[in-house]
């Protein structure tokens, strides 16, 4: 009952915003067209009332980016690894996939049903969850292939929104940007919980127990399952086990995104152990899943959100309630991109290969580490740069401030997002001494 008001509420809303322009612009419209046209009204549109929406904070960065003439820049904005030559990857096993469906006669276009390829679910959930999982042999789990992991996590938020008795969710402070959008569009309320400790630059551990200890019962609460984005901080598996225990007593629901799994380790099953260990416990939990990082499927939009329930019987009514938020939503998934996935997860030599080709990222995204690490010591650069090695994943989440940022960009041409989060995915060693160099004289003229 809560979402239905939420949602007339919000249409209502709509409406009277609308009724208030158009009493607003209607005499402006009808002198407009009678008159000149003025060059930035537009006033044969109608839409010449809208106003630019600001540029999304994290994909505006590669915008600025691509505006600068400089012929040396560097992009460390953009979630997404690139090679040692500074170029995007398609990995190999991914092309022996393609491939594979291509020569593949039998293989036709037609729509795939609501909740996607019936192959790429199963081995999706068994990827995350485990081989053995007794979660799946049980058939306790619904998975439903979705537009990577936003569409995965838009899938889900809106079917909390309409089935579960509590529509909050705690999400850790600082998060992913577009978390809070998405589930504040999916009519859940959006609240924090202390994650990160800016004075160790690591987990700060003792104030998120005291928040999700005081959060009310039944709580969703967001867990980034490995390779926290932006800041790189992880609990250890034992803060993991106090927080599943904490959990479980107050019945707050979890919900994990995994957007990295066999990224930050190098490992898929190490990357997988959090949520694992909250299954194992026989509770309930969500997961959405991407393929975007560890397959390098970015654009393909590949992805699944699996719900793990106490009975067979739940979950397939779960299921059901699934296919009605999907089928008004985009109606039925893309075929392709779960196509490759499929391909790959069935086949014991291109998972193989693909773990290989998994490690070389993580590995040389820690190699990248280890040299700035190196370039910042060599020049002597004020301050404990220990959490460079220490973050893992994707992302470092340097301490730099938005002003450090900004004379970053102006002087040396290097581009990140004003939280001070860096790609080590974006980085290369060609590159290292112009990142060390612009840190360096940031915290030198801004301490
Ligand atoms: C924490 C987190 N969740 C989800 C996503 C969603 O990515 P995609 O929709 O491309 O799978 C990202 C991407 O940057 C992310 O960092």
């Amino acid at each position: 009952m809560n979402h239905h008001h939420h949602h007339s509420a919000a249409a209502a809303d709509r409406r009277l915003n609308a009724l208030r322009r158009h009493l607003e612009a209607s005499s402006d419209i009808d002198s407009g067209l009678m008159i000149s046209p003025s060059p930035t009204s537009s006033p044969g549109s109608v839409f010449s009332h809208v106003v630019r929406a600001p540029e999304d904070p994290i994909l505006g960065v590669t915008v600025a980016y691509n505006k600068d003439p400089s012929p040396v820049k560097l992009n460390l904005g953009v979630g997404a690894y690139r090679t040692e030559e500074g170029k995007p990857l398609v990995l190999n096993v991914v092309k022996k996939a393609e491939r594979l469906l291509i020569n593949d006669s039998s293989r036709v276009k037609e729509y795939l049903p609501i909740v996607g390829l019936a192959d790429f679910n199963k081995l999706s959930a068994k990827l995350i969850f485990g081989a053995d999982s007794p979660a799946i042999k049980e058939n306790r789990v619904t998975t439903v292939q979705c537009l990577s992991g936003s569409g995965s996590l838009r899938v889900a938020g809106e079917f909390l929104a309409h089935h579960y008795h509590q529509c909050v969710i705690y999400i850790p402070q600082p998060t992913w940007g577009n978390h809070p959008k998405v589930f504040t569009l999916a009519g859940l309320s959006v609240k924090t919980y202390r994650y990160y400790d800016p004075t160790t630059r690591g987990l700060n551990f003792q104030g998120l127990l005291e928040d999700l200890g005081s959060a009310p019962s039944g709580a969703i609460v967001l867990l980034h399952a490995c390779a926290h984005n932006p800041t790189g901080v992880d609990p250890t598996i034992e803060q993991w086990e106090h927080i599943r225990k904490l959990m479980r007593s107050k019945a707050l629901l979890p919900f994990f995104d995994s957007a990295y799994q066999g990224f930050a380790s190098g490992s898929l099953d190490a990357d997988a152990q959090p949520v694992r260990l909250f299954v194992a416990d026989g509770g309930e939990c969500l997961v959405a899943q991407s393929y975007a990082k560890n397959l390098g499927l970015y654009g393909e939009r590949v992805g699944a959100l699996s719900i793990v329930l106490r009975s067979a019987d739940v979950a397939s009514r779960v299921e059901s309630q699934l296919k009605t938020v999907i089928r008004p939503m985009y109606s039925s998934p893309p075929i392709h991109g779960a196509s490759i996935v499929a391909t790959i997860l069935k086949d014991r030599n291109l998972f193989q290969e693909w773990t290989v080709e998994l490690k070389a990222m993580a590995d040389r995204i820690i190699r990248m580490r280890q040299q700035l690490f190196e370039a910042l010591r060599a020049r002597g650069t004020p301050g404990d740069w220990t959490h460079i090695l220490k973050q893992i994943g994707m992302f470092t989440f340097t301490g730099l401030n938005s002003e450090q940022v900004a004379f970053m960009t102006k002087e040396y041409h290097v581009y990140m997002t004003s939280d001070g989060r860096i790609s080590m995915a974006g980085l290369n060693t060609k590159m290292v001494p112009l990142l060390a160099d612009a840190i360096h004289a940031a915290v030198m003229r801004l301490r």
